[in-house]
């Protein structure tokens, strides 16, 4: 995620306020009403009329490229509401009834660049249902629509969505808020040959029709977490409550990569607590997914280069699993909290890894996120923005991607790992489990975790409070004086083989490598990218095929010392690699090697201008602000 994001120039932090005016809901039994918390990016009054559950009906069209949906949303609305508002972007609404023939009159506000419009719709009937016929457009940014060409079967057009943050309202009107969570039934129609997908109870067979209409969700969810993909898919079974979907052609590949899925889920339990979705399965997409992974509940939308044959790139399975507890069940309030969604989450996927695995492994994973997360506070400090070095974010008025970086992360991480060394693993793991039971279906924010820590870890200002410093490491910039680095001996031993081998201390065929994962390549390769020679990248080319890699995290990193050094006998690879792969953790560094040297960076908009239309949106996005840097002059 890192560095792929425009720095956001705010340095105040304005903590989210809580909503005062508490809504009287007009439901018989007074139900515990939750406190609203601020949204900046929603046109959502959930104090006045709010969304409880929705049936979805869907008519996919791979000729027009549009989604005719029909949206009928059940919602429950204080006594003086007059009007329910949704969050729309760039979809057509055809109309909006109660779900029967009486017309609601609505309205849609003004376009915003981030937030899309409010529809806002007339409810003082008090209509049973409010129910919206929309059409989705070219720009439904959380839409792509692949060409036959696109996938790796080349025969059938494929689409998948991609909702978080804040794209759902590209291609559903809905109340787009990590804070308001519903149920969800569907049915989607494709043209015959087609399975649709979706985050809730899935098919596992084609049908003739192309009509699928089981999709259900019973827990209730937040709209980030809606997705649909359809496609030539087949589904593989891996355990008794997990599997894959996959086109034909990955599905065999990817049932092995993935066949340690169910030992994940049951590692995860006695973790955490229940695993209350039923079924985990994971959908592998085609190669311009924008993410590694991305966390749709009951299916992990996955990119498929984690498919490195030798499953060494599986904790990006843990890591989504580990979604089901952090962020699926309790869920960040607002953008501005997203820590608590993926911070929590790289603690747990680490967990889950640990168990299966041990510390060895786990410490490799920490020490490679940690040097990450160094380069990116690196960054942001430099550009004098330590306010995205926080924990708690303040993103109103820009993108919610824009905070989107390793801090959430990494730094998050490193706040649950120190807690947990501090007051022991046994508590720790107590406190952890109440923490997902006590607050599953519910909303987080930094401040109301600060409390339930202090009221069911340890009190505020003990001994053990000022060992972590909670707050500071919340509210303030940076890392906390006092943290502890993670370490990896394995990691050392690569980093230590890489620098003497830069020094000429040992020679090529000298790198004991005969034990190494490819984490240790990893390691061994962002020690060397920038300052290996080209006779260097030959010999060991020669050696380790590093050009020819199966591993994406291997391969990457080898493209990018091949257009910072100008490498050419890479140079066919790194085409292919930017013209097919979409991920944009891959892509950013890539084409950012090449745009900074200038021998290389004509290259880079040459290729970019060719293979930007396979990438999603969000990607094109990112790159299209990358290549906007000056154009450099060429040295020769
Ligand atoms: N939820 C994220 C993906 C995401 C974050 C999408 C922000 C949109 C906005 C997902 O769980 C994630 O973190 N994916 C990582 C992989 C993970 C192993 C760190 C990714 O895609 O790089
Ligand atoms: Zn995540």
């Amino acid at each position: 995620m890192k560095k792929t994001l425009l720095l956001f120039s705010c340095i105040l932090l304005t903590l989210t306020a809580c909503n005062k005016n508490k809504a009287k809901l007009n439901n018989k039994n007074t139900v515990k009403e939750p406190e609203w918390i601020k949204d900046p990016h929603t046109y959502a009054k959930p104090e006045e009329a709010v969304v409880t559950s929705l049936d979805l009906k869907m008519d996919v069209s791979f000729e027009s490229k549009k989604i005719n949906g029909t949206a009928r949303w059940s919602y429950k609305a204080s006594d003086s509401a007059k009007f329910i508002y949704f969050d729309v972007k760039n979809v057509q609404i055809i109309s909006v009834t109660n779900g029967d023939s009486l017309k609601l009159p609505f309205e849609l506000g003004t376009y915003d660049a981030i937030l899309g419009q409010p529809l806002k719709i007339d409810i003082s009937k008090k209509p049973a249902f409010v129910e919206i016929r929309y059409l989705t457009t070219d720009s439904s940014e959380a839409l792509q629509w692949l060409t036959p060409d696109q996938t790796a079967g080349k025969k059938y057009p494929f689409l998948y969505t991609q909702s978080e943050a804040v794209f759902a309202r590209t291609w559903l009107p809905c109340q787009d808020s990590p804070g308001i969570r519903y149920t969800y039934t569907a049915s989607v129609s494709t043209p015959p040959g087609f399975m649709a997908v979706m985050s809730a109870e899935n098919p596992t067979e084609k049908t003739e029709s192309g009509l699928y209409n089981q999709f259900k969700q019973s827990n209730p969810i937040p709209a980030y977490l809606m997705a649909l993909a359809v496609g030539d898919l087949e589904f593989k079974s891996t355990g008794p409550r997990t599997g894959v979907y996959a086109e034909p052609v990955t599905v065999d590949t990817a049932a092995w990569e993935f066949a340690e899925t169910e030992k994940m889920v049951a590692a995860a339990e006695k973790l955490f607590g229940p695993y209350v979705w039923g079924r985990y399965d994971v959908l592998v997409l085609p190669p311009s997914f924008p993410y590694g992974g991305m966390e749709n509940p009951m299916l992990t939308f996955a990119t498929p280069t984690v498919l490195a044959g030798d499953r060494s790139l599986t904790a990006l399975i843990a890591h989504e699993l580990a979604h089901s507890w952090s962020g699926n069940l309790v869920t960040n309030a607002t953008w501005n909290d997203f820590w608590l969604n993926e911070g929590f989450t790289v603690y747990c996927e680490r967990r889950i890894m640990e168990s299966l695995y041990g510390t060895s492994y786990t410490d490799m994973l920490s020490c490679l996120g940690y040097g990450d997360l160094q380069l990116t506070m690196g960054d942001f400090l430099g550009a004098g923005d330590s306010a995205s070095t926080h924990l708690k974010l303040s993103l109103e008025g820009s993108n919610p991607e824009d905070g989107m970086s390793d801090v959430a992360y990494e730094k998050g991480y490193m706040l649950l790992a120190k807690m947990e060394k501090t007051v022991g693993r046994e508590k720790w793991d107590t406190f952890l489990r109440k923490y997902f039971a006590e607050f599953k279906f519910k909303s987080m924010t930094s401040e109301k975790i600060e409390d339930y820590v202090y009221a069911n870890l340890f009190t505020k200002d003990s001994e053990e409070d000022k060992r972590i410093n909670m707050n500071g490491w919340i509210f303030g910039a940076g890392l906390p004086v006092g943290f502890s680095e993670p370490s990896s001996d394995r990691l050392k031993a690569a980093k230590k083989i890489g620098e003497d081998y830069l020094l000429g201390k040992i020679k090529v065929d000298q790198i004991d490598a005969s034990k190494w994962t490819s984490h240790e390549y990893q390691q061994f390769l962002r020690t060397i990218k920038e300052k290996v020679t080209i006779v260097q990248m030959t010999e060991l080319d020669a050696r380790f095929h590093f050009t020819e890699s199966g591993n994406s995290e291997i391969l990457a990193l080898w493209l990018e010392a091949t257009g910072i050094h100008e490498y050419k006998p890479g140079y066919k690879a790194l085409k292919n690699f930017l013209n097919t792969v979409g991920r944009r953790k891959f892509l950013v560094p890539v084409y950012v090697a090449m745009l900074e040297n200038p021998n290389m960076a004509m290259m880079a908009r040459q290729i970019y201008t060719g293979a930007r239309k396979n990438y999603h949106a969000i990607s094109q996005h990112t790159l299209d602000e990358k290549m906007k840097i000056e154009a450099v002059q060429p040295t020769e």
